[in-house]
Order: C-alpha cells, then structure tokens, then sequence
C-alpha cells in the first residue's frame, strides 16, 4: 500500500521477479481493459481520468477472478488493493473462501511533495511501455530511449489530477490501515520510500524476512 507515486508498481514487480509470484496491480488491469476499448475499459476511464476511485463491486470482481482461478494461488503481491475498507472486507472475505492467509501488509511512505515530483514528472512509452521520469532524469526527451517510440504522461498524471488523487487516497484508502491495525490480524509495516529504488527494495526484503 501507499499513496499515488510511493513506488508500490516499482517495488511490486521488482518483489514479484524476485520471489517467483504473481503481480496484481488493479491500476494496470483497469489500464489494460481501458485500452481494450471493453465496455468496463471504458467505464473505468471515466473514474481514472478524474482521479476517483472505479467502483467496488468492478474492482472485487477483476480480483476475485485473479485470486481464485490465476496463478496467484502460489502467492501473491497485490498492488494498488484494497483502496476502501469495503474492498479490504471483500479481500479478506475471498481470501477465506480460498483457504488463503495475508501475510502483510507493507505500506510505503514518502513525503507529499516528492509524490507530486514522482507522478508529474513521470513519462510512459507508448510503444514499449517502459516508464522514464524527467523529474530525475532531465535528459529524457519526447523519443523513448529504449525503442524511439513517443512518449507521453499518463491520463492521471496532470497536476489537477494528481491533486484530486492524494485527496482521495486521505479519504479513501488511509483508512484501510486503521482498519488493518484495528480489524485484522496481519501485521502492517511501514517502509521508508524515500532514496534509492534499490535501497526501497532492500527495506522491504528486510521487513518481509522480519
Ligand atoms: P494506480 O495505477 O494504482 O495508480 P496509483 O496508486 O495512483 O499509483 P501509481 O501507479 O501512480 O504510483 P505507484 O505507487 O505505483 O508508484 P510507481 O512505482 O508507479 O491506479 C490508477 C487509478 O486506477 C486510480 O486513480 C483509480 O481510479 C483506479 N484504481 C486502481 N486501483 C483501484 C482500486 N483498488 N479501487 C478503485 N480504483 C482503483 O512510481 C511512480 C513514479 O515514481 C514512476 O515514475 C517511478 O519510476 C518513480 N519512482 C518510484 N520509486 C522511486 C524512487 N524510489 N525514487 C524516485 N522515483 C521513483
């Protein structure tokens, strides 16, 4: 868990590699259907591009589906889920129905302003779709160093976007961890997010071994 732009995608693949598990993100699920052009794509578009949160019942659904029938059923990194305590409800409901335990939740902590540098500096390749960032890698032009493809900022990385979604995240999903803390028995750890992106990771694998 984290707010918008604390690192959970990065960490959540570099994690997965690494441990031989499935990656979850309900951001690149929802991003996949969008660019499918299906009807719950489009729909989820509308949420997404204004930095709301796409329905319960729409996100449950596409992890439901993933936790019982997919690989996950080796383990799992789950990234950008639960975001309500509704959806931490529904997860802890679907992971009984599976016989399966949450061993952790580790939420990333980084400062607000460096969130707002992360996202809107942030630049995706639309050919390869590998993720550059002018805020720390100023070289970066409009061409996509790995492939010469364009590159172009996310739909939610506008500044009035990302505004809209760190409001939401305090409202929303903040209070997941206090439902975590208050509600369950998984422990939740807080990982410092700031630095490095290797020494991120290293914390992370410190806390997972504790
Ligand atoms: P989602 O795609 O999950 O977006 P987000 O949570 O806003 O997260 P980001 O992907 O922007 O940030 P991140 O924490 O993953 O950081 P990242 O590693 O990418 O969701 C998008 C939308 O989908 C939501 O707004 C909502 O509408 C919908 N949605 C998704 N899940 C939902 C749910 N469960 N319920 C309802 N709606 C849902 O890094 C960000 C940038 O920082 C990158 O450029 C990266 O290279 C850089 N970076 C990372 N780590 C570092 C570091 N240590 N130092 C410097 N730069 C770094």
């Amino acid at each position: 868990m984290g707010p918008p732009g604390a690192g959970k995608g990065t960490q959540s693949r570099l994690l997965s590699d690494e441990l031989g598990i499935a990656h979850y993100a309900t951001g690149d699920i929802l991003r996949e259907a969008r660019a499918s052009g299906t009807e719950l794509g489009r729909e989820a578009a509308r949420y997404m591009d204004a930095g709301e949160l796409v329905p319960d019942e729409v996100v449950l659904g596409l992890i439901r589906e993933r936790i019982t029938e997919g690989e996950g059923r080796h383990g799992f990194v789950l990234d950008g889920f639960p975001r309500t305590v509704e959806q931490a409800e529904g997860l802890s409901e679907m992971l009984e129905e599976a016989g399966v335990e949450l061993e952790a939740v580790l939420n990333l902590e980084v400062p607000e302003e460096e969130l707002t540098r992360r996202l809107t500096g942030r630049r995706v390749c639309g050919a390869c779709g590998e993720v550059f960032n002018v805020a720390f890698e100023p070289e970066i032009g409009a061409e996509c160093p790995e492939c010469g493809g364009t590159l172009n900022r996310r739909s939610d990385d506008e500044p009035q976007t990302v505004r809209r979604r760190l409001e939401v995240y305090e409202e929303q999903t903040a209070p997941v961890l206090d439902w975590y803390r208050d509600e369950s028995d998984v422990p939740v750890v807080g990982i410092d997010g700031t630095g490095e992106i290797e020494d991120v990771h290293r914390r992370l694998r410190e806390a997972l071994e504790a």
